[in-house]
């Protein structure tokens, strides 16, 4: 009775979960592995026209465990250093061995818009039913005024996105960074220029810790460390955060593919009830393995069962009417004089302040 199915932007998943962009989704076996264990669709690891300019590091991860548990994970990695020519091979052959499968070609590029261009249609010649644009790496590539320098300002979003939406035949999510102020303003600018959704958040800019013994910050490279992205089971309340704050702002007017810290069904049902028709997975996959997806679905399936909810969109963004102001809690709860006087008085402060200040 239950149909785990999903259609968004024209596209067709048999269910909601996506491998991310990372190293779950690194080549062609892997990604073949992630189709075979019922995956409903995989981004694969950004793709650049030219890839010697991608140099990575070893150890790039750092790990934060609670108990046996990780919760938390940093990364300095860099995008694919594959050649796109291997990319595209790869796309062919997978594209033909699973049709009715969702691949996603993540790219990236510098600043030129021939270069947006022509990895737009090669991706999509190559067989990529959606292209996804990483505007939110945050290490190492906007040191080139790539990835999460981009997608920090709105106005070279809107123009980038624009020359996307040129060459485009197929859907165009954009992958923001959550290393904003406002998630909100970068997703409007993607979306105001033609991007048909959202995938949120990429990493999360951290310093996992330093070592008390050796003084050095972690990961450490030769005794030397940089900020990297966290991601994984702690960083979900800030993504949670984001996925509503952009389903709230679109209102429908582009899709959500939501992403951070999802090893559960009931990870992916919160997600979905704030609004996402579709969520990722990369650290999830990382730290439990492809059968993670047989588990999610298990989990989605038990919780919509307990709410009698057949469809994916029996529940999509329910969830999102129960957020309001702050006043507005102050006047439910203590009846709406309380509330306007909450507000009243808090106005009443900061007037004082000024003037104290004057
Ligand atoms: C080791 C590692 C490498 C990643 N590489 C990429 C990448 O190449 N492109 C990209 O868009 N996101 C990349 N990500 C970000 C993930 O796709 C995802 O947005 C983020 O990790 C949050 O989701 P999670 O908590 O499920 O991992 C990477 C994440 C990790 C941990």
């Amino acid at each position: 009775m239950i149909d785990l199915s999903v259609h968004v932007d024209g596209l067709r998943l048999a269910n909601p979960f996506i491998v991310a962009s990372g190293p779950p989704s690194t080549n062609a076996n892997v990604i073949a592995r992630a189709f075979d264990e019922g995956w409903g669709g995989v981004v694969c690891k950004t793709i650049v026209l030219d890839s010697t300019k991608i140099v990575n590091v070893s150890p790039r991860y750092a790990r934060w465990r609670v108990g046996d548990e990780i919760v938390g994970w940093e990364n300095i990695e860099l995008i694919s250093d594959r050649p796109i020519e291997t990319w595209e091979d790869e796309f062919r052959t997978l594209k033909m061995r699973y049709p009715g499968r969702v691949l996603i070609a993540s790219v990236m590029e510098e600043y030129r818009r021939s270069a947006w261009h022509e990895i737009v249609e090669r991706m999509q010649r190559a067989g990529a039913d959606a292209i996804e644009l990483n505007m939110s790496c945050p290490h190492g590539l906007p040191e080139r005024r790539m990835g999460s320098a981009m997608g920090q300002s709105p106005e070279l979003l809107r123009e980038v996105c624009g020359w996307v939406r040129e060459v485009a035949r197929v859907p165009v999510w954009a992958k923001m960074t959550p290393n904003v102020t406002s998630i909100v303003e970068v997703a409007g600018a993607a979306v105001d220029a033609g991007c048909a959704g959202i995938s949120a958040i990429n990493t999360i800019l951290s310093v996992m810790g330093v070592d008390i013994d050796t003084l050095r910050p972690q990961p450490t490279v030769d005794g030397y460390s940089t900020p990297g992205g966290y991601s994984g089971r702690a960083v979900k309340p800030i993504a949670l955060r984001m996925a509503m704050e952009i389903a709230r702002a679109m209102g429908g007017r582009a899709s959500l593919s939501a992403i951070g810290g999802v090893e559960t069904g009931d990870d992916a049902a919160q997600y979905v009830l704030l609004g996402a028709s579709t969520v990722q997975v990369c650290t999830g996959v990382m730290i439990h393995g492809y059968g993670l997806a047989r588990e999610l679905e298990r989990g989605l399936r038990a919780f919509m069962e307990r709410h009698a909810f057949r469809s994916i969109e029996d529940f999509r963004g329910h969830s999102l009417k129960y957020f309001t102001s702050h006043a507005e809690l102050v006047a439910k709860k203590h009846g709406a004089k309380s509330g306007r006087d909450a507000v009243w008085s808090a106005d009443r402060f900061v007037q004082q302040v000024r003037e104290e200040a004057e």
